[in-house]
């Protein structure tokens, strides 16, 4: 039998808080689409109850009527004290941030200030659906640079989409996933100059998506892109929304390195409307004072991660965990059970537990599925039960 990992953090770990009845009152995508005799381990939600500060800010904004449009640069304040803190980074500079409703939202726009219809967006495959889909509804066109065997950035492929994205002599962009989802890969510095040298070796301008950034295992180290000298053509974008989980508070911050000024300040201001005024005032509270909540959670989510390689190996020993250091999501290479391409589709059929399916990631996809740790102990063992259980 797996035994259930003890809590080891100063504040009790979300993740422990919350029984499946509970959850179930939840109306949100994770909770409502599937019914309700199926576990959902899928979406990128998070079974936990709001950090204190969260709740308190929001709360006195609703009690004072603060529902508005979102002003002032608070948020970019409360990062820049949360990146100098967590990552020892101190270069946001509030004048060179920008607030976007989302980070996908954000993304499309800051795409969309480096290049024009048409033009291509590189991606590392297997890599968040959206992404691809993003990129074709915005007027671009997908080049994969898949990630190595090792599930790592493979530069030279990077080179190679490179190389022919810019071949017509045309616009490109690349659109990075760091931490990388869902494979939870932290890509290192030594990588990112790599990535940032190349990038301008050959004109194109690099997007991080840095939003689950926060969510790195104790005692890893996330790089941001724009710390990186190589990178002050770089442009950024982070949230709030993952670490604590606030998805349904819709912000999120554009960054442009020192280089890219000019390329931020085109965006038009109008864009900012588009993010919460309550949304902003969560995220700057749970940057701000809810650290202490989020180490408790990255503790928890690397207890979950040890409790599912422990499950798996002894209820699904052919099932591969990729060892992720970063997001709550894991990333489960399911190809030598025989189930096809869409394991997910078997484990929801037959197991009645919800998975992400491999296959709108992208090449690399196929035969795999993504499992979101972010949910108790209790919910993860039943989960993994039942998918042994509809191989039975
Ligand atoms: C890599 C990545 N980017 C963006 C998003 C979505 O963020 P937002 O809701 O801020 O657009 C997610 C959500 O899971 C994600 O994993």
């Amino acid at each position: 039998m797996t035994s259930l990992p003890h809590d080891t953090a100063a504040e009790p770990d979300p993740l422990r808080a919350l029984g499946l009845e509970r959850l179930r009152r939840r109306t949100s995508m994770k909770w409502r689409t599937y019914p309700e005799d199926v576990l959902p381990l899928w979406v990128a939600e998070m079974d936990v109850p709001l950090a204190p500060p969260v709740v308190r800010a929001v709360t006195d904004a609703l009690a004072l009527g603060d529902t508005g449009y979102p002003a002032g640069t608070a948020y970019a304040e409360a990062l820049a004290a949360f990146a100098a803190r967590s990552w020892r980074w101190d270069g946001i500079a509030a004048d060179r941030t920008a607030i976007v409703p989302d980070v996908m939202l954000g993304a499309v726009e800051m795409i969309r200030l480096v290049t024009g219809a048409g033009d291509p967006v590189i991606v590392n495959p297997p890599v968040y659906p959206p992404f691809f889909m993003f990129i074709t509804h915005m007027d671009r066109r997908v080049v994969e640079a898949p990630l190595g065997a090792d599930l790592r950035l493979d530069l030279g492929a990077l080179e190679d989409a490179f190389r022919r994205a810019t071949a017509g002599g045309g616009r490109a962009a690349y659109l990075l996933c760091s931490p990388h989802n869902p494979t939870g890969t932290v890509h290192t510095a030594a990588e990112l100059t790599a990535v940032a040298e190349l990038a301008e070796r050959h004109g194109v301008r690099v997007v991080a998506d840095e939003i689950h950034a926060p969510l790195t295992a104790p005692g890893t180290s996330f790089v941001p892109y724009l710390s990186l000298p190589a990178a002050a053509r770089g442009l950024s974008l982070m949230s709030a929304s993952k670490g604590w989980n606030l998805p349904g508070l819709k912000a999120a911050l554009a960054l442009a390195g020192p280089g890219a000024a000019a390329d931020l300040a085109r965006m038009p201001e109008e864009v900012g409307h588009g993010a919460g005024h309550v949304a902003v005032i969560a995220h700057t509270a749970a940057l701000r004072e809810a650290t202490g909540w989020l180490d408790a959670l990255r503790t928890g989510i690397q207890s979950n991660r040890r409790l599912l390689a422990g499950l798996l190996a002894e209820h699904l020993p052919a099932v591969r965990l990729h060892p992720g250091e970063a997001t709550y999501l894991a990333w489960l290479d399911c190809r030598a059970l025989g189930l096809g391409d869409d394991p997910a589709g078997v484990f929801l059929d037959r197991g009645r537990v919800a998975l992400s399916a491999g296959l709108p990631f992208g090449t690399g996809g196929a035969g795999h599925a993504r499992l979101n740790l972010a949910t108790s102990p209790e919910i993860l063992t039943e989960a993994v039960h039942r998918m042994a259980a509809a191989l039975r």
